[in-house]
């Protein structure tokens, strides 16, 4: 987000706008935190993960009173345009900024990825390479002591994560919202890779699946030799986010951030800072609001073939 925001405001001041950043989001327009951002503000951030603005998840956002007084606050500042930078959550509340007329541009940011309007948001990229990170590590563990390890991402109610990394890892199982294995399921898999001869085996969860990793291990406590090798679990959680930016999640903020710009330059409102097949594209806030996109049925089928 901090390569996003620093994205906007030196193009916008390189168009002569005046910039100001919000603190905390939503709530920071209701509590009237603004702040005038020069170029020199948004200097030596890029390398950063997360937001030197602060973010919040604001309840008072999601009421009438509190979308008014944003609205009062922005109008007292002479604000033109708002840009926001965030996933779900934070594009119904453009949206709903949007029908009250004033002019919001959304820019794609999420590390779940399961935004429409993109086909791919910013810090998805780095948070798949912390789980891939990790991934690595536990099989060397794994190999060393002919151990299998679950490995529980985040991503919401969305397979992105544990999909890529779970491929990119080589894992033997992945387990998604989208198509969740039963743990009787990864126990026979675990047991035919034990059997195949691997020294290892490494199960990729999604945060979002009902049988999540401590339901797995409750379940193969029963009978701990049904897959052969010995079980750990490391559940990743908040450690995904907040990492240093991967050099693709810089250079598509930028894009975006920039795009976000040029859509307030002229006049293109109401709309999402997407990318796709490598352009800038913009859809209508009323297409993705509310909804969430979940990954692709071809993954699903790549990860079984794979995992043989
Ligand atoms: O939406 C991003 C995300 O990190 C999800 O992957 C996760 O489910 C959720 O946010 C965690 O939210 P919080 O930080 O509020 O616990």
């Amino acid at each position: 987000m901090n390569a996003a925001i620093r994205a906007v405001a030196r193009s916008a001041l390189d168009l002569n706008m005046s910039v100001y950043g919000v603190r905390q989001g939503f709530q920071g327009l209701i509590e009237d935190q603004f702040r005038p951002l020069n170029a020199r503000d948004v200097g030596g951030i890029i390398h950063l993960g997360g937001t030197f603005l602060g973010s919040a998840r604001s309840k008072e956002f999601r009421e009438e009173r509190g979308r008014s007084k944003a609205l009062r606050n922005l109008a007292s500042h002479g604000i033109e345009g708002l840009v926001v930078i965030g996933g779900n959550g934070s594009q119904t509340g453009s949206y709903m900024l949007s029908k009250l007329g004033f002019p919001v541009v959304g820019v794609a940011s999420t590390i779940d990825n399961d935004l429409y309007g993109t086909n791919i948001t910013i810090g998805s990229d780095t948070a798949v390479n912390v789980t891939l990170e990790a991934i690595d590590h536990l099989r060397t563990t794994g190999s060393s002591h002919n151990r299998a390890f679950l490995v529980e991402t985040m991503g919401r109610d969305c397979g992105y994560l544990a999909m890529m990394a779970g491929l990119a890892g080589g894992a033997e199982v992945i387990s998604t919202p989208e198509a969740e294995v039963s743990a009787s399921e990864i126990a026979e898999r675990l047991r035919a890779a034990y059997e195949r001869g691997k020294t290892h085996a490494i199960v990729v969860i999604a945060e979002g699946v009902k049988d999540n990793s401590a339901r797995i291990l409750d379940y193969f406590e029963k009978d701990k030799r049904m897959v052969g090798f010995e079980l750990r679990a490391t559940v990743l959680g908040h450690v995904v986010r907040g990492a240093p930016p991967t050099a693709f999640d810089r250079f598509l903020a930028t894009r975006l951030g920039v795009g976000a710009t040029v859509s307030l330059a002229r006049g293109q409102f109401g709309v999402l800072v997407g990318y796709e097949a490598g352009d800038v594209i913009r859809t209508p806030l009323e297409d993705i609001a509310g909804r969430t996109k979940p990954i692709g049925t071809e993954l699903v089928e790549l990860a079984r073939v794979l995992a043989k």
